[in-house]
C-alpha cells in the first residue's frame, strides 16, 4: 500500500482478514476494530490499548441479524430497542454466543453489541462480512478519540490502520444497557437516556447510578473504572461558586493553566480559556477534543466548570457529568 494514499475499505478489510487492527469512525467516538471471531486479533486489541483483561469489548455489527449471531439469546427487549435505536449510540448487553472468543467478553457470560450509525463503519463491517470488536481507539484510561488524528497520534501507523471519517458528531461513548430478560439497566449513560429506552419498551429501565457504580466488588461494567477518559495534566472540576478560589489559584500559579467554562469569565494572564457550548449535545460533541486541546499545551493543570448553570435540562448532561467525574477530581 502506498503510505501517502489514505486507506480504502478494501485495504481495511485485507488488514482485518490478516488479524490486523483498523480504527474506524462511528457516530460516538473512533473504535479500534478487529475480527471479533479471531482470538489472536482480539488479543492484539487488548495489548495495543493496554486494556485490563477484565474489561470486555463491545462487538459492532452491521444489523440486528449479524448482532444475533454473537448472542445466545435475543430477548424481546433487544428486538424492540434495536428496532427503535439502531443504527445508533446504544449498546445492548445480552447472553453471549459460545462461538465468540472468551477474551471478547472477558470470560463473562454476556456480550455487549451495537450497530453504529456511521456510513464508514457500516461499509467496513458489511465489506468484512462479520462482527468487529471496537473499543474506543485510545490507550486504556485516556480520553476517547473523536477525530482520526487523535488515533494517529496515539498508535504507530504500522500497528493501526486508520479510516478517516472526519470528526465524530456524538462525541461521547454509547449508552450501555443490560438486558437479561428480566432486568433493564443502564450500565453506562450516553446520548440515549433511560427515559427514551423506557418509552420504547413501555417498561421501567433502571437509570445509571453513579453511587452503585462506585460500590466495591466486581464491576457491572468494568470500563467504569474511576480514572478514565482522563487528560495527562492534573484536572479538576469546580462548581460556579468555587470560582473565587480557582481565581486565587490562577493568580498564584507560576505555570499556565487552562480553564473550560461556559460562562464568559475573564482569566488573569497567562492562563488560557476554552469556551464550551451551552447546549448538552454540542457540549458532548466538543468535550474530548477540548480536553485534548487543553492537554496539548502542556498546562500546569486543567479546570472544568461543572455543573453548567442556566442551561436547559437534558439527560445528556448526566452522561457528560459521568465522563467529567472520571476525567477530573473535585477542586478543593
Ligand atoms: O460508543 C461506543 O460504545 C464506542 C464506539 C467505538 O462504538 N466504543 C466504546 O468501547 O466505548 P469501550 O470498549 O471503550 O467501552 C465499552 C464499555 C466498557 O465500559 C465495558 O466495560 C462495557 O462497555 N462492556 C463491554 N462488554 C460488557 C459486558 N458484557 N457487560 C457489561 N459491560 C460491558
Ligand atoms: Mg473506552
Amino acid at each position: 500500500m502506498d503510505p501517502a494514499r489514505p486507506p480504502t475499505i478494501a485495504d481495511a478489510v485485507r488488514c482485518l482478514r490478516q488479524g490486523g487492527l483498523v480504527a474506524f469512525p462511528t457516530e460516538t467516538v473512533y473504535g479500534l476494530g478487529a475480527d471479533a471471531l479471531n482470538p489472536d486479533a482480539v488479543e492484539l486489541v487488548f495489548q495495543t490499548k493496554g486494556r485490563p483483561p477484565a474489561n470486555p469489548l463491545i462487538v459492532h455489527a452491521a444489523d440486528p441479524e449479524m448482532a444475533q449471531t454473537c448472542a445466545a439469546e435475543w430477548p424481546r427487549d433487544a428486538t424492540v430497542l434495536a428496532d427503535a435505536f439502531w443504527p445508533g449510540p446504544l449498546t445492548l448487553v445480552v447472553p453471549r454466543a459460545p462461538n465468540l472468543p472468551a477474551r471478547v467478553t472477558a470470560e463473562g457470560p454476556t456480550v455487549a453489541l451495537r450497530c453504529p450509525d456511521h456510513p464508514v463503519a457500516l461499509d467496513l463491517i458489511r465489506a468484512f462480512g462479520g462482527p468487529l470488536v471496537g473499543p474506543s481507539a485510545n490507550p486504556s484510561g485516556d480520553v476517547s478519540p473523536t477525530e482520526a488524528d487523535h488515533v494517529r497520534r496515539a498508535f504507530p501507523p504500522e500497528t493501526v490502520m486508520v479510516l478517516d471519517g472526519g470528526p465524530c458528531r456524538g462525541g461521547i461513548e454509547s449508552t450501555v444497557v443490560l438486558l437479561d430478560g428480566l432486568t433493564r439497566k443502564v450500565l453506562r449513560p450516553g446520548l440515549i437516556s433511560a427515559e427514551q429506552l423506557a418509552h420504547a419498551l413501555h417498561r421501567h429501565v433502571e437509570p445509571f447510578s453513579p453511587a452503585k457504580a462506585a460500590l466495591p466488588g466486581p464491576l457491572a461494567s468494568p470500563g467504569l473504572l474511576d480514572r478514565h477518559y482522563a487528560p495527562k495534566a492534573p484536572a479538576w472540576r469546580f462548581s460556579p461558586d468555587q470560582w473565587p478560589d480557582v481565581l486565587d489559584r490562577l493568580l498564584d500559579e507560576d505555570g499556565v493553566a487552562v480553564v473550560l467554562t461556559q460562562s464568559p469569565r475573564s482569566l488573569p494572564s497567562p492562563h488560557a480559556r476554552i469556551v464550551m457550548p451551552t447546549d448538552a449535545r454540542n457540549y458532548a460533541a466538543r468535550l474530548y477534543a477540548a480536553l485534548r486541546e487543553a492537554d496539548a499545551t502542556g498546562p500546569a493543570w486543567i479546570a472544568v466548570e461543572w455543573p453548567p448553570t442556566g442551561v436547559e435540562s437534558d439527560p445528556i448532561w448526566d452522561a457528560v457529568g459521568d465522563r467529567l467525574r472520571r476525567a477530573t477530581a473535585p477542586f478543593e
